[in-house]
């Protein structure tokens, strides 16, 4: 069972199918049967992530982890070696030691390093790879000190490739209410009479400058889908679940009812920039969006990126990808204008214009300072602190 049939006929998956790996019923406990006698390997929180995202759909097409060829495709070509655009690998790193231990052919169990059995791999291929060339191709740099780049030089020298199911599901207990696959987001914008969905990638809290990008998005479409990514992100983020409390402020108090839908994205973080954008518009796409927002410095970290790199790398793509992507500039609070705004709409100088660097924020909130109304909405400024006060 790979195809899930979808009632909604905006905008079709990534390559055309959207897929769906979870087992239930008598699958299930058959595959469960074949996993509980077969070898054994533990992964990380980042190759769970994948695989749930592989099993719900949010990766369509793929059905497994990437195989050598599709690997090097995306890494040389930014495509799929079947010709689809695609930008970052997806794939399952293992020691030498324990790739040695398996044969292509046999079926694995996946286990988390909180012993639960995700899911299963048939191997169909182990291939080693070149953690420069990877580094440089999906991060644009070599540099260790990238937190992408850091991961590539700790993970395994060997990558499993093969079809996965997914077994049981990664918890995400803090955000029940708001765990949609791509299927259900589909069907939710069905039942909202969404027929043009914007799609808003964050792992930040939503300040004024991304509440004035959104709402500009939603004056030319249905619908806006908040999509936060709540799988792993470094250690100075601000955690998943106290943004998640932020979100649900920030929509309660001033959006409309029906126009916006929080909703998780079970991914890791990559901070790979341009290349991340892409990704992160693919999988937008699979959840029903057609419109993806592209900011500032969209999946950046540190001084990586330009401001507008990956809008003009996405903007290659654009066609391919099959999804509209609104790029927007910069955006601030004016204190001349008394408005938000961009360079495209402001005539005032810099030295008018409300700027804090995330950095900045997150050590005010930690010492329970509040943030300008010019940046923060107060109700997200309160909630940020008294979350962070309780860690
Ligand atoms: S991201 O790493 O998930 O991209 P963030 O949560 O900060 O980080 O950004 C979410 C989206 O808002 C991205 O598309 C980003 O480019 C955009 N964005 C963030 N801040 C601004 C800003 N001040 N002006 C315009 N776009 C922004």
């Amino acid at each position: 069972m790979t195809a899930v049939k979808t009632t909604n006929e905006l905008i079709r998956p990534h390559g055309g199918t959207l897929i769906n790996r979870v087992l239930s019923g008598k699958e299930h406990e058959q595959q469960l049967k074949k996993a509980q006698k077969s070898k054994r390997i533990t992964i990380n929180a980042w190759a769970i992530s994948d695989l749930e995202l592989i099993a719900i759909g949010g990766f369509s097409p793929l059905t497994g982890f990437m195989n050598q060829k599709d690997y090097e495709s995306v890494i040389e070509k930014t495509h799929l070696s079947k010709g689809l655009v695609w930008s970052i690998p997806i794939t399952l790193p293992v020691t030498e030691k324990t790739a040695n231990q398996l044969k292509v052919g046999e079926t694995v169990a996946l286990y988390g390093e909180d012993d639960v059995l995700y899911g299963t791999i048939e191997i169909e291929g182990k291939y080693s790879y070149d953690k420069q060339k990877e580094a440089q191709s999906v991060y644009g740099t070599t540099d260790p000190n990238h937190p992408g780049v850091k991961k590539v030089f700790e993970k395994g020298e060997v990558y499993l490739a093969g079809p996965i199911h997914l077994l049981n599901r990664p918890q995400h207990d803090a955000f029940t209410n708001y765990h949609f696959d791509p299927k259900e987001t589909r069907q939710l914008f069905e039942k909202l009479g969404w027929k043009t969905v914007v799609g808003f990638q964050t792992r930040n809290p939503v300040h004024r400058a991304h509440e004035y990008i959104q709402k500009s998005a939603l004056e030319i479409v249905d619908g806006l889908l908040l999509n936060p990514l709540v799988g792993e992100t470094k250690s100075d983020d601000i955690p998943a679940d106290v943004r998640m409390k932020s979100y649900e402020v920030i929509l309660k108090n001033y959006f409309p009812e029906n126009k916006a839908q929080l909703a998780i994205y079970p991914a890791a973080m990559r901070y790979a920039g341009p290349k991340e954008a892409i990704l992160h518009a693919t999988v937008r796409k699979n959840y029903g969006c057609t419109h993806f927002i592209v900011g500032r410095d969209h999946a950046g970290v540190g001084d990586y990126y330009g401001t507008y790199e990956a809008q003009e790398l996405i903007a290659q793509y654009e066609d391919e990808l099959d999804i509209q992507i609104l790029k927007f500039e910069h955006a601030f609070y004016c204190e001349k204008c008394k408005n938000m705004a961009t360079a495209k709409t402001c005539p005032h100088g810099k030295e008018h214009h409300v700027h804090l660097s995330g950095t900045k924020v997150r050590e005010k909130l930690r010492k329970g300072e509040s943030l300008p109304e010019t940046f923060s909405r107060p109700e997200v400024a309160n909630v940020l602190i008294e979350g962070l006060k309780e860690r």
